[in-house]
């Protein structure tokens, strides 16, 4: 594919924020360069979410690539929190009249690369050292290097979707100034194997050995992850100490049973809440995790990431269709609103479910008292089930 020399909106990052902005904005005409420093096999192959809010969902059938989705993924109508072995089912469906969908956050990448692909969306892979220039200014570019040649690519707009080790925040001015982070003392170990799900919705367990996950990505395919402390090494984890431990903190019983099986993929990942404040700089915008962190807890990561290149690519549209510049001057404060409301309910979910090394007996009171409130509460259940499906863009 010959890669231009200008486009109006360049695009860092072929993540699922990068492919699903260039997306909505190929559907309205507006065209795109995606420069992606990863291989495509080395892109699609990452291991990551798989929960879906509605909002999600209808982005992407809103793009038109919902069709495998559809297809394979599978309608959650409700989730399971469990203490110390007791079980409590939130009924998402009946609370707020919304499901989830369980669907690998590898599909949608590939789903999204496939149209990509069709549509003729410029996606440059292995594009190395990729710099910015001049975004303070109506005539930004971007140089990169691919295959030993540096070129460059003038645009109207910069779009970073690099995620949290990407340039484009580490190039915004004052950016670190307005970071706003907090980090958990503890990891989590997950673990992806071709084995039937233990139970047919999602199971958030809270153990004195340490939170458990039960999740799924099809009825053949199970993703488990486990509370570990951040100096573990996923070398001193063979398979069977970790089907030992979720034996132990799900409860495996008759009505239950966890399916053994050898990993396809295990890794550790720490947890943190980040938040870059300053999400725009001229024109210079992020968006995904190159301006946030979640942690898993709310599955909120790659959510967070559609409904920043929802706003986004609403104000990029205003602008180029409608000389509207409100979108655009709106944006950080516009995603800043939901961003927060995502970052809390992935915290308090955080804070629900983990035991924290020098948890006193008291803190351990404030969860038991959580959850006895949760389970006695349809007002507190309706209000984790509007915040597990996603509030509104
Ligand atoms: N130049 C070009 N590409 C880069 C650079 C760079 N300097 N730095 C990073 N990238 C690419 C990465 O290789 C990656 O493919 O940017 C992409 C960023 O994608 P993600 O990290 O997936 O971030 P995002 O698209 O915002 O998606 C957020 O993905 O990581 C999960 O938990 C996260 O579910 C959330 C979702
Ligand atoms: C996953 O399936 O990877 C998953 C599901 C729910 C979460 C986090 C991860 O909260």
């Amino acid at each position: 594919m010959d890669i231009p020399n200008r486009t109006e909106v360049a695009i860092i990052g072929g993540g699922v924020a990068g492919l699903m902005l260039s997306q909505l904005l190929h559907i309205e005409g507006i065209t795109c360069v995606i420069l992606e420093r990863q291989t495509r096999a080395y892109t699609e192959g990452r291991i990551r979410a798989g929960v879906l809010e509605y909002g999600t969902v209808n982005l992407m059938r809103r793009i038109g690539v919902s069709e495998r989705m559809d297809c394979m993924g599978l309608r959650h109508e409700g989730f399971a929190l469990m203490d110390d072995g007791e079980k409590l089912r939130i009924p998402l469906h009946d609370l707020v009249n919304t499901d989830v969908m369980v669907y690998g956050q590898t599909e949608i990448t590939i789903d999204l690369m496939d149209a990509c692909e069709a549509r003729g969306t410029p996606l440059v892979f292995e594009a190395k050292d990729v710099a910015l220039h001049d975004f303070d200014g109506a005539a930004p570019y971007v140089t990169y290097t691919k295959d030993g040649v540096t070129h460059r690519l003038d645009c109207d707009f910069i779009a970073g979707c690099d995620g949290a080790h990407g340039i484009c925040r580490a190039t915004m001015p004052d950016a670190t100034a307005h970071a706003v982070e907090k980090v958990y003392p503890f990891g989590w170990l997950g673990i992806l194997v071709d084995v039937p799900p233990m139970d047919h919705e999602l199971i958030y367990s809270n153990h004195e050995r340490g939170f458990a996950l039960a999740s799924q990505r099809s009825a053949t395919r199970s993703r488990y992850y486990i509370q570990c402390d951040v100096s573990e090494k996923i070398d001193d984890w063979p398979d069977d100490r970790i089907w030992n431990e979720l034996e132990i903190r799900l409860g495996d019983t008759a009505d239950h049973r966890i399916t053994r099986g050898p990993s396809l993929e295990k890794s550790i990942a720490p947890l943190r809440s980040y938040v870059c404040e300053k999400m725009q700089h001229g024109r210079l915008f992020l968006a995904g995790d190159a301006a946030h962190i979640v942690p898993p807890t709310g599955a909120k990561g790659l959510n967070l990431a559609a409904s920043d290149v929802s706003y986004l690519a609403d104000a990029l549209i205003a602008h180029y269709r409608h000389d509207d510049e409100v979108g655009l001057e709106g944006y950080t404060k516009r995603a800043l609103d939901r961003i927060w409301k995502a970052e809390r309910f992935s915290w308090s979910m955080t804070q629900l479910t983990h035991r924290f090394p020098n948890m006193t007996a008291f803190d351990r009171q404030m969860q038991k008292a959580d959850l006895s409130y949760i389970r006695t509460s349809a007002a507190a259940q309706k209000s984790i089930a509007e915040n597990y499906v996603g509030l509104p863009y």
